[in-house]
Parts: structure tokens; C-alpha cells; sequence
């Protein structure tokens, strides 16, 4: 069938949908509900005229175009270049499905496609910043939509609790309520761009070592109050139409085969109306994970790899919906009815977002101005400053502009800013300095870079003084370069990937990343310091570093891996024309021995993940949880508590801006829980952000809904408020001794 005729097929279905999903029409009228309402009666008529064969074709992929074709392989019609494609059914207005992975901007094997590429969500993260979270999602949407997409699958929120982990970059740092209120605003911001926006991978898969096999082996207390708190706020405040489950094991069952996941939390307690799809090869069986709630398979079709590669994704099951599932129906094993229910989350899905009735059309002509524009912001409010001591009366940052020399050292930054690997890189990456990887190397081998030069950033702010470049390779080259300046600027590099976990947090040299770093990076910091009159270290990564030589240097600002205009940035914020005000969404440790547990021993931290277990063992972090300075300093007064009868608690407190440039700041809000209730020491319960000028103050409110300060009773399968003393403190990261605090019975 041409294009045209399937067009027209959709216009005429979609004359009368349209007034319900929300594309060109006036839905002041149309409640949430009744769209919901008409979505699932529209879905259910549509499932009632598929055939059998239909229904089965609509749950599982058909393999993964952007992988066929860069293998040079064949791929189904209507396919384009992402991770999975679903084939519509014409006859009834259903159109061709195509997803592409989508966590820092699209990812397609169409080379000549040039698309966004934004910081990595840890980055976001850092921004504690919902609104940017928003617009994060809607700009890969807007690409993805334009590109033909009608499913992204960015969107990860699975907690830094193995900070080792290569995927810590892709997603939202260790506390549930941040990650979850973010990774909610991100999915709301996909979705308003009638693109279906995906929450994943489903549930604690923290880690890339044995991924396929591991099993994590944890109470449900210990799940429901962390991890599993990030998924629900996602869910419930963002509505994704897909949640991914992970590769990985709970308590003994894969999760994409776990009733008390995928059915009984997930779609029986959330009212999770959506579809549960399985990560890419992390289905096993076919009646037990239909009858579990798993409701599509991906890639859904055998993959064909090499075996090397292949071993690179775990062992690699499957497919299963595609070969037995049409059995397994007509032999009564799988009820008719959640084939059923299936398709129908499916169509429904399609439908609420306005998916089926305006599908996107491949082709189109992407703004990557607006998109720039996007990255950028997203950058620098992602910037955290950890240091900043003075040289004798003024700070080491920001740089002068009226500074007469500068060397800058390492980590390619006459080139290029990092990027993280995998399936979380956005397309478009590429500068691999000579790397050579095996050939058919999966994971891990050559980074990615994006072709943004910090050197040249870094000049056009001083454009009469002597910026030098020097690449970090020689360690008597970049000391006498340091010597020479008035400033050293050392960038640093730890690159992460799916795939592979990291071994240590410390700066990788050639033994730890043998394909991309040529030399000892902590030496050539130390060898800088030692010569520099003033060193400011750059961080260009994923997970928190260790950094031995934090006393020996001035600055240090965490770029992470800031996307396609990471240079600008960087330079705005190193020169003041930005002020930092990205605060940690995770520990920094000050060793590898103070992170636990070793990568491969499953959750038995309990409740003690990050911030949480470092107060509770009085462990002193390098940088801890909310950590972040500033150009200017904020001071807190004025903490009041007032209680709702719903329980909720408003805390006000009074925001001073004590210094004398304009800045941003975050104040967070803990809470301590009633003693004897065997939780850790504070919990973050919500944070606000204000931007005030010097010596303005302002009051702010922050309501914290009564779950957030509950806890999980296993045996009632049910939040519990706790009657109490529960003490709130204002602070600038978790455990300031300096915060504001008041007490006050609740329950
Ligand atoms: C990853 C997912 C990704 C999928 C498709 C898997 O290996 O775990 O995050 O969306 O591949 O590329």
C-alpha cells in the first residue's frame, strides 16, 4: 500500500478521534478521564476486529532496524533506523510503530542524520530542575517526531546505588524523590509532543556486570521505599505509555516475568494503564511473562548477531511472543482476554497521545538551532561547582577576563567534550581520535565525543590573552605550560557505557581505559598543581570521581558529559557570564571502600542507599548529596511548619541571597523520621529554587505530600504514617550542619 492511501485511511478514522486526543482541537471541555474513557473504548472496538495473527503482531518487535542495517541486513518495510518497529495493520487505520532509544537525544543508524545531543541525564539530574526536565523530553520528542518516531525510549530512573555502574550517566542519581519528580516532568514533556514517552528499566537493575542473570535479592520495604518510589512517582505524575522491565532478576525472577512487579505493583496499585514492554532480549518464556503482565516482546524477532557480540548483551533469549505466543492462545495456555488486554494497552496508548491519528512521518526537517539552544541551557544549569578556595582575597573562579594567560591541559579539550556510550548516546557523536576497537566490539571499546572545543570556548572569552594547549600526555610539557599561565585548567575524563561497569571511581588511566586514555590522569593533575598558580580542574563524566588531589587544587567544576554545547557552557560558567548552580544528585566518595557493596552483591544496603547510608555510619563523604557552590552565598532563616489534616507538612523558610552576584539556589528540605522506626537518619522530602538578586530575600513554601513521609508496612502491603517526632531541616545538601531545623508531632 502507497502512502497516500494509508494517509487517508488515518485522516478518516481520525476525524472523529481527534476531538479526543488532543491534535488540533479545543479540549477544555475533554476531563483526563474522558479521554482516558474514550481512548480505552476506541482501543477495545479496534481489538475486537483483529484477527489472531493481528493481535500477536502488534506485541512483539521485528528485531532492530538500527543494528540489521548497520550490519548491512535486510529490514521490514516501514522500518527506519531505531532500536524497534512494530508493523501497523493498514486495514485499520493502525500505523507503523517506530521507537528509538532516546536518553541524551535520538539515536539512529542513519548517519547522514544530525540530531540534538543534550547532557546526560545525571546532568539534568544535577539541575534539580523539573521545568528543564520538561522541556528535556519535549525537545527529543520534537526530533523524534520529526524524524518519523512515534516511542522514545529515554527515560531511565533506576538509582545510583552501584555508583560503579556504566549506566550511572543515563539516569537520575540516588534519591527516589528526585529522580522520580524528574523523570516524571521528562515523560510529561515527551508525551506533549504526541511522541510515547518510556520509563525504565523495571526494577533495580543497578548494575551492567552478569546484567541478564543477576539477581537482586532485596525485602520489599527495602524496594517500595527506594527504588521501586522513583518508578511509582514516575508513573503516577508522568503517565508513560511504555515501562521497559530490566534484564536483571528480583528475588528470584526475571523481571520481565515478575507477577509482583509488572501486575500486582505496577498495573494493579498504580493503575499503570500502559504498555509493559521487556528490554531488548530480557524475555524467557512466553505464557509465564504474558500471564507475569509482560505485554510486548523487544526486539521480538532473533537478532543474528556475531557471537561476540551477542555475549555482549547477555545471553540473548528469544524471541518467544513472535513464535509461540499465537499458540499458546489457540491451545488455551494464554487467555484470549490478555491477548487481549495486550493489544489494547497497546491501541490505547497510540491513541491517548495522539499517536495513531497523527503518526509521524520520516523526513522531516529537524530545528537544531532550538535544539542547541536547549543543550545549552540544559548545561549550564547542570554545572556543580565543588570547589572554589581563594587565592588570597578573591575566589579562584570565576576567571577575570582581564587574565593575561592560560593553559589548558587534557582530556581532548582542544576538541571535543565526552559523551557516554551504548544506547544512552545521543546520534551524531563521533571524533574517536584514533581509538581502535575490535571489530565487532559492542560494548565498551571507542567513547563517543561530541565536537565541541572548550580551548576555543575559552578563547573567545579572552581573545587578547595567550591560551595555550597542551595535551596531557607529557607530564613535563603540561607542567611547565601550567607554570608559564596565571591559570591551569585541567580537564578530566572518566568515560562509562552500557555494557561494562566501571572498576574503580578513581580518574581511569590506560590500564582501567585502555581504548581511550593514554595516560595517568591523577598524575597529570598532581604534576599541574605542584607548578600552577592557580589549577582549576574540569570533570567531564558519568559517576562521581575520587580525587586524591582535591587539597592541592583551587577549582573543581563537575561538567558531567555536557552535551553537543558542553565547550560554551563550560566557559560561561568558568568566566561568571553563568553562575553555577547545579547542586550533586549524588555521593561523591572519597575512596572506592566507602561505596557499598561490591559491584556484584545485590541490594543488601536496604535502606542505605547514598546520602542515606553515609549519615547513618557517620561515613564523611568527599562531596555530599546537594552539594553545590555558587558565585554568590545563600542563607537560610525563619523555618516554620505547618500540618494539614491530610497529612501533609508546609515548610516556609526564608532565602537570602548573602553575597553580591545574582544566583540560583536549591533549598532542600529533610526529614527525620520518629526514632525506633529503623530508618535512616534524613530522607530528602522536596526542594525549591529561587533566583534571587544580591541581598534579597524571599520566602519559600514547599508541601510534602504525607507518603514521603511514611514507610512501607510489608505485612499490611500498605504505606504507614507513623506517629511522632519528626524533625525538618532547610538545607544546602544533605547532613549541612548548618540547617535550619524544627520539630513537630504528626499522626
Ligand atoms: C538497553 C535499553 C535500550 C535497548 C534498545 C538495551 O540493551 O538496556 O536501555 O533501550 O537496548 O536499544
Amino acid at each position: 500500500m502507497g502512502k497516500l492511501r494509508v494517509a487517508a485511511a488515518f485522516t478518516a478514522l481520525g476525524a472523529v478521534a481527534s476531538i479526543l486526543t488532543g491534535c488540533g482541537r479545543s479540549d477544555s471541555a475533554a476531563t483526563e478521564s474522558e479521554l482516558d474513557a474514550a481512548a480505552d473504548k476506541r482501543a477495545g472496538e479496534l481489538v475486537s476486529q483483529l484477527t489472531l495473527d493481528e493481535k500477536v503482531q502488534l506485541v512483539h518487535g521485528t528485531g532492530m532496524p538500527l543494528m540489521a542495517r548497520t550490519m548491512g541486513m535486510a529490514v521490514p518495510p516501514g522500518a527506519l533506523y531505531g532500536s524497534g518497529f512494530i508493523p501497523g495493520i493498514p486495514r485499520l487505520g493502525i500505523p507503523d510503530l517506530n521507537m528509538a532509544d532516546s536518553t541524551t537525544g535520538v539515536l539512529v543508524s542513519d548517519a547522514t542524520t544530525d540530531v540534538t545531543a543534550l547532557p546526560a541525564p545525571i546532568g539534568l539530574a544535577a539541575s534539580w530542575n523539573t521545568q528543564l526536565a520538561h522541556d528535556y523530553g519535549a525537545r527529543i520528542a520534537t526530533e523524534l517526531r520529526t524524524l518519523g518516531y512515534g516511542e522514545g525510549l529515554g527515560g531511565a530512573v533506576n538509582l545510583a546505588s552501584e555508583p560503579r555502574s556504566g549506566r550511572t550517566f543515563e539516569n537520575l542519581g540516588e534519591d527516589p524523590v528526585l529522580a522520580g519528580a524528574l523523570v516524571a516532568a521528562r515523560t510529561r514533556g515527551t508525551q506533549s509532543q504526541q511522541v510515547i514517552g518510556t520509563i525504565k528499566h523495571y526494577a533495580m537493575n543497578d548494575q551492567e556486570t552478569d546484567r541478564a542473570t543477576i539477581d537482586a535479592q532485596t525485602d520489599e520495604r527495602t524496594m517500595r521505599e527506594t527504588e521501586l518510589l522513583a518508578f511509582e512517582i514516575g508513573v503516577r505524575e508522568g503517565q508513560p505509555g511504555n515501562v521497559m522491565c530490566s534484564y536483571n532478576k528480583v528475588n528470584g525472577t526475571h523481571a520481565c516475568e515478575n507477577p509482583y512487579l509488572l501486575t500486582e505493583v505496577l498495573k494493579n496499585e498504580w493503575d499503570y494503564r500502559g504498555v509493559v514492554q521487556s528490554d531488548w532480549g530480557a524475555t524467557h518464556t512466553t505464557e509465564q511473562a504474558v500471564t507475569a503482565g509482560l505485554d510486548e516482546e523487544e526486539p521480538g524477532a532473533a537478532m543474528a548477531l556475531p557471537p561476540e557480540m551477542a555475549s555482549g548483551m547477555g545471553s540473548q533469549p528469544g524471541p518467544h511472543f513472535a513464535v509461540s505466543l499465537k499458540d499458546a492462545v489457540t491451545s488455551g495456555l494464554v487467555p484470549m482476554e490478555r491477548l487481549d488486554d495486550m493489544v489494547k494497552r497497546k491501541l490505547r496508548t497510540m491513541i491517548r497521545l495522539g499517536v495513531m491519528d497523527n503518526p509521524p512521518a520520516p523526513g522531516g526537517k529537524l530545528d537544531l538551532k532550538a535544539g542547541a539552544a536547549t543543550a545549552l541551557d540544559v548545561a549550564r544549569k547542570s554545572m556543580v561547582l565543588l570547589k572554589n578556595d581563594s587565592i588570597g582575597t578573591s575566589p579562584a573562579l570565576p576567571l577575570d577576563q582581564k587574565v593575561r594567560s592560560i593553559a589548558v591541559i587534557g582530556g581532548h579539550a582542544d576538541k571535543a567534550v565526552l559523551s557516554g556510550g551504548g544506547s544512552g548516546q545521543a546520534g551524531g557523536a563521533s571524533g574517536l581520535f584514533g581509538c581502535q576497537q575490535p571489530p565487532a566490539m559492542l560494548f565498551g571499546g571507542c567513547a563517543p565525543w561530541h565536537m565541541s572545543s572548550p580551548l576555543d570556548a575559552i578563547r573567545a572569552k579572552v581573545p587578547g590573552a595567550a591560551v595555550t594547549w597542551t595535551d596531557g600526555t607529557d607530564l613535563v610539557a603540561a607542567s611547565e605550560a601550567a607554570r608559564a599561565a596565571d591559570v591551569a585548567i585541567v580537564f578530566a575524563t572518566q568515560w562509562q557505557t552500557e555494557g561494562q561497569d566501571l572498576v574503580t571511581l578513581s580518574l581511569p588511566g590506560p590500564a582501567e581505559d585502555p581504548f581511550n586514555q593514554s595516560y595517568d590522569q591523577n598524575s597529570l593533575v598532581d604534576a599541574v598543581a605542584g607548578n600552577a598558580k592557580r589549577t582549576v580542574v574540569v570533570l567531564e563524566n558519568g559517576s562521581p570521581v575520587l580525587m586524591p588531589w582535591h587539597d592541592r587544587v583551587h577549582a573543581v567544576l563537575e561538567a558531567w558529559y555536557p552535551g553537543e554545547q558542553g565547550a560554551q557552557a563550560i566557559a560561561d560558567v568558568l568566566f561568571g557570564q553563568v553562575n553555577p548552580s547545579g547542586r550533586l544528585p549524588l555521593t561523591f566518595p572519597t575512596t572506592d571502600e566507602t561505596v557499598s557493596p561490591p559491584p556484584d552483591s545485590g541490594y543488601h544496603q536496604g535502606l542505605l542507599i547514598g546520602y542515606r547510608r553515609y549519615q547513618a555510619e557517620n561515613v564523611a563523604p568527599l562531596f555530599p548529596f546537594g552539594y553545590g557552590l555558587s558565585y554568590t552565598t545563600f542563607r537560610y532563616s525563619n523555618l516554620n511548619t505547618t500540618t494539614r489534616d491530610d497529612g501533609a507538612v508546609t515548610v516556609t523558610v526564608t532565602v537570602t541571597n548573602a553575597g553580591s552576584r545574582t544566583g540560583t539556589d536549591t533549598t532542600q528540605i529533610y526529614a527525620g523520621l520518629p526514632a525506633g522506626l529503623g530508618e535512616p537518619p534524613q530522607r530528602l522530602v522536596g526542594w525549591q529554587q529561587t533566583t534571587l538578586e544580591p541581598g534579597k530575600s524571599q520566602e519559600i513554601s514547599v508541601t510534602i505530600p504525607s507518603q514521603r513521609l511514611a514507610t512501607w508496612d510489608a505485612a499490611s502491603d500498605s504505606w504507614r504514617d507513623n506517629p511522632g517526632e519528626y524533625s525538618f531541616h532547610a538545607a544546602r545538601f544533605a547532613g549541612d550542619p548548618d540547617a535550619p531545623r524544627s520539630s513537630v508531632r504528626l499522626h
